[in-house]
């Protein structure tokens, strides 16, 4: 295994938009472990490739204290979304910052698990926002594109100028 490189705001790769995942291999499953290595050294409860520079749609979550609930998404796709929810979230590739973002509270998505068969997962609370948190990196969208211009350009101009910062509940 091995620990990945997270990009951070405002690198412009972050902006790229994932391709479909074609063929469920070791070597996507090696993406896998060592994305999962860097999620929890980050420390982080998700992880998005697209922040580890491999712009395919694959994503990783484990919102769980003890590491004990891994989840890796390949080609996801939300079929359900209902309810409200607002939730201070950060990110690893913007390390530092907090803001409130609402999203649906439950959704259901669809994908391909690290056999390669199709699944579905449902998912409430903190799990369907970090998946729909995750679905937006995939997409080329961070989390700071849901608040002001201004706060995003204060944020930019802060991160580009310090480089020291440590994340805590970042996804
Ligand atoms: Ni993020």
């Amino acid at each position: 295994m091995a620990k990945l490189t997270i990009l951070e705001f405002p690198d412009p790769r972050l902006r790229t938009r994932a391709v479909p995942v074609e063929t469920v291999d070791d070597e996507l499953n090696t993406l896998i472990d060592d994305m999962f290595e860097t999620m929890y050294a980050a420390p982080g409860i998700g992880l998005a490739a697209t922040q580890v520079d491999v712009h395919k749609r694959l994503l990783v979550v484990d919102v769980s204290s003890d590491n004990s609930q891994p989840n890796a998404l390949i080609n996801p796709e939300i079929i359900e979304l209902d309810g409200e929810t607002m939730t201070e979230e950060g990110c690893l590739s913007v390390p530092g910052y907090y803001e409130e973002v609402k999203r649906a509270e439950h959704i259901r998505v669809r994908f391909l698990d690290r056999k390669g068969e199709e699944a579905e997962l449902e998912a409430e609370g903190l799990l369907a926002v970090c998946i729909q948190h995750e679905i937006d990196h995939l997409n080329g969208k961070l989390f700071v594109d849901y608040i002001s211009e201004a706060k995003r350009q204060r944020i930019r101009k802060r991160l580009l100028r310090d480089k020291r910062h440590q994340a805590e509940v970042a996804m």
